[in-house]
């Protein structure tokens, strides 16, 4: 197993009580979540709205930490890692989001944008990098040009590619994708799809691809893991989960999503 997670629960506590009663609770937003992901497959992770998925892949990250649980990257305590070893965990271990850019400097050029990481992580020449900048930007279907523009001047897909981009700079291994096409056209997100197909098997990528839609799941992975209010309600081979649900929240999903075809790269 590349990555293995045991026991995860993350507790986030509930506001005082509208009613001015004061009563409060907690939100177990990732209750006693169990799962392995190995390397080179992509585990689909799906469920409504408010399920957990993000709250999870963020704790993957360890963007947040956890309440309690353990989470092993090869091998390796992520909780108990020294300074050092962590770094070269969040080298390996990227996150691609919804939107790239609703938190991005708008005033970057593209350029910075997919530079940062090198320029954070690694020693090398502003010619070596610029190099590396525009590799990066063939990789992901996108011209040189992309280079000296703004993110603003993009499509949303394109605004993607560039995400990716940046999300590739330092070579990582390991994926978390965050509803990476919920914000796009279906015609659009099946080409980020492809994308992403194509890069993982160029760079041996693995993946934590996160949507609400069993359909986009469906296309790219290889073990859908449903999450249910905090807690994986079921978990197995993407054709088992698809074919033959065996919990009935599962059902619904299936059901609740028509049918989408995205045509092969
Ligand atoms: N920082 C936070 N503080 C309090 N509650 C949170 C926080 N982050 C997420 N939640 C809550 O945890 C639950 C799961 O959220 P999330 O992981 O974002 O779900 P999903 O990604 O499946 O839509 C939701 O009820 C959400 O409101
Ligand atoms: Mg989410």
């Amino acid at each position: 197993m590349l990555l293995e997670i045991r026991n995860l629960t993350k507790v986030f506590p509930l506001g005082e009580s509208i009613f001015g009663g004061g009563a409060k609770g907690v939100l177990r937003a990732v209750d006693d979540v169990s799962l392995g992901i190995q390397a080179g497959e992509t585990l689909g992770l799906v469920g409504e709205s408010g399920s957990g998925k993000s709250t999870l892949g963020r704790l993957i990250l360890r963007l947040i930490e956890p309440t309690s649980g353990s989470i092993r990257y090869q091998g390796r305590d992520l909780l108990t890692a020294s300074h050092a070893e962590m770094r070269g965990f969040r080298r390996d271990m990227q996150i691609i989001f919804q939107d790239p850019f609703g938190s991005l400097d708008p005033r970057m050029r593209v350029e910075d944008v997919i530079a940062e990481p090198l320029v954070i992580h690694e020693r090398m020449s502003p010619a070596t990098r610029r190099g590396r900048v525009a590799e990066l930007l063939r990789a992901v279907g996108l011209g040189e040009s992309a280079m000296r523009r703004f993110p603003h001047e993009f499509s949303g897909g394109q605004r993607q590619r560039i995400g990716i981009a940046r999300a590739l700079a330092l070579r990582p291994k390991f994926i978390v994708a965050d509803e990476p096409v919920s914000a796009l056209d279906v015609g659009v997100g099946s080409q980020i799809v492809n994308l992403m197909a194509q890069l993982q098997r160029e760079f041996g990528l693995t993946y934590l691809f996160i949507s609400h839609s069993m359909p986009v799941v469906r296309y790219l992975a290889t073990r859908i893991a449903v999450m249910y209010r905090g807690k994986i309600v079921e978990i197995g081979p993407a054709e088992q989960i698809t074919e033959r649900p065996a919990h009935s929240y599962t059902r619904s999903l299936l059901e609740a999503t028509p049918e989408m075809v995205i045509s092969g790269a």
